[in-house]
């Protein structure tokens, strides 16, 4: 095993880079470094990162090399693991998306919405592209993607790089779920372990099990969160006005659906009309992301570029709720560099993991992960309620790779009128025709 290890931050200059970097020093005995590089095709952008990103290595982590580049060799050349997030086409696509849907009354989420749709088709060309140049300059590097909408960006790395068993699609999402039940049972997170089935963004707990005696707290969590429980004022990882509502929402989804506990996602599939009530066409999560965490995150950088330094600052690193998130990403790369075969949710090719689901589609469910790669726990057979959710969302999330990858018009007409934020033959094409005209510079051509 490798003493130090070199990673490329893919996406380096997102608002989320400066806190995986804080979280990259807490975890520098477990998972040392020797050269970070942070990657994007926006060098302005990225270099305020840079600079924050140097400040921090020089107080904390002097060992630690910063790198920022734009070139795919200079980035990807001999590392280790690739952290990829990148968002094709920044917030200001995303507000286009969220807004064209709610324009023909639909909900425009980034993920599940149609908004993902839009996303999809400009995440997947980007990400493929990214994926090839990486394996241009490090052919076994580790690469562990988590760009959105990750169900659609999944299903398109596992055909496009069959058996490359190298890249690993997860989320962070259920984890901020899990952590939100530990706080609620005062358990530490690391002490549970989920049990789990579905696609990214829409799945279900069947079982949290406490690591070390087996016990599964499911009925617990389920009663306690009959009601919202009061903590949630500080709870998740983006703290916020629409975070705080979709945490309280798990309550009325829990006494509605009694089986299993549900990702907050599917609160936008199974009540859409309650979630759509809730938008404001002209002020979505966009504009908020833009006026809140990215706007603020910025500043930030600024200030610390200003002043030189961190420690003895107001900036100085604190550890907060959100840096402990992304350690998700350390745990994660720790496992596969040790070997340790702890169980993560990770979205893998089902073939008999869900027995009753299609072969071939991109589950999310518990794998341990080691070495070789995800190996999933076998799950069986799930009831026809959520059997035929699945059936349908991972049809949509088909059609919509398909439309990408051949440039078909009809079949990305058909996805969206098969996602269930959408829902209508009609209103699926002006919402696509829209779309088309808005993504000129980043969807392949559909005809
Ligand atoms: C969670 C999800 C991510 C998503 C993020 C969006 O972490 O797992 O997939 O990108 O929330 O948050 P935002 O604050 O941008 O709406
Ligand atoms: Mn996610």
């Amino acid at each position: 095993m490798k003493e130090q290890f070199t990673i490329s931050i893919v996406g380096g200059g997102s608002r989320y880079t400066p806190g995986i970097l804080r979280m990259l020093v807490t975890q520098k005995e477990r998972f040392p470094l020797k050269k970070i590089t942070l990657y994007d095709n926006e060098y302005e952008r990225q270099h305020k990162v840079a600079i924050y990103a140097r400040i921090l290595m020089k107080e904390y982590y002097p060992e630690c090399e910063i790198v920022d580049t734009t070139d795919p060799q200079e980035a990807f050349t001999d590392i280790d693991f690739a952290m990829m997030q990148i968002r094709a086409g920044r917030l200001k696509m995303r507000e286009m998306d969220e807004k064209i849907a709610l324009k023909h009354g639909r909900i425009g989420q980034e993920t599940c919405g149609a908004g993902g749709f839009a996303y999809g088709m400009r995440s997947v060309p980007a990400v493929c592209d990214i994926i090839r140049d990486i394996r241009k300059y490090s052919k076994e590097a580790w690469i562990l993607n988590y760009s959105n909408p990750a169900a659609i960006v999944a299903e398109a790395t596992k055909r496009v790089f069959k058996d490359d068993f190298r890249i690993i699609n997860i989320c962070d999402m259920p984890i901020a779920i899990m952590s939100i039940y530990a706080m609620a049972m005062k358990k530490n997170p690391a002490d549970l372990e989920p049990r789990y089935f579905g696609l990214n963004h829409y799945g279900w707990f069947t079982h949290v099990l406490d690591k070390k005696t087996g016990e599964d707290y499911l009925p617990k969590i389920r009663k306690i969160f009959q009601t919202p429980p009061e903590e949630f004022s500080k709870a998740g990882h983006q703290v916020d006005g629409s975070w705080m509502e979709t945490f309280a929402f798990m309550s009325t989804m829990i006494n509605d659906y009694e089986d299993f506990l549900p990702s907050t996602y599917l609160q936008y599939y199974l009540y859409p009309e309650h979630m759509l009530a809730q938008e404001n066409p002209e002020y979505t999560r966009a504009n908020e992301v833009m006026d809140g965490n990215e706007r603020i995150t910025f500043e930030m950088l600024d200030k610390v570029a200003a002043l030189g330094k961190l420690k003895g600052t107001e900036f100085e690193p604190k550890g907060g709720m959100a840096d402990a998130h992304a350690s998700y990403i350390v745990d994660l790369a720790y496992a596969i560099s040790h070997n340790t075969h702890e169980i993560f949710l990770c979205m893998t090719e089902n073939h008999g993991i869900v027995s009753n689901l299609t072969d071939g589609m991109m589950v999310e469910v518990p794998c341990q992960v080691g070495i070789n790669g995800v190996e999933p726990l076998n799950v069986g057979e799930i009831p026809t309620f959520q059997k035929g959710l699945l059936e349908n969302q991972y049809a949509y999330e088909k059609l919509t790779v398909d439309a990408c990858l051949e440039g078909s018009y009809k079949k990305a007409w058909q996805a969206l009128t098969l996602n269930r934020c959408v829902n209508d033959t009609q209103v699926a094409k002006a919402i696509l025709d829209d779309y088309i005209e808005a993504n000129k510079e980043y969807w392949p051509e559909l005809k």
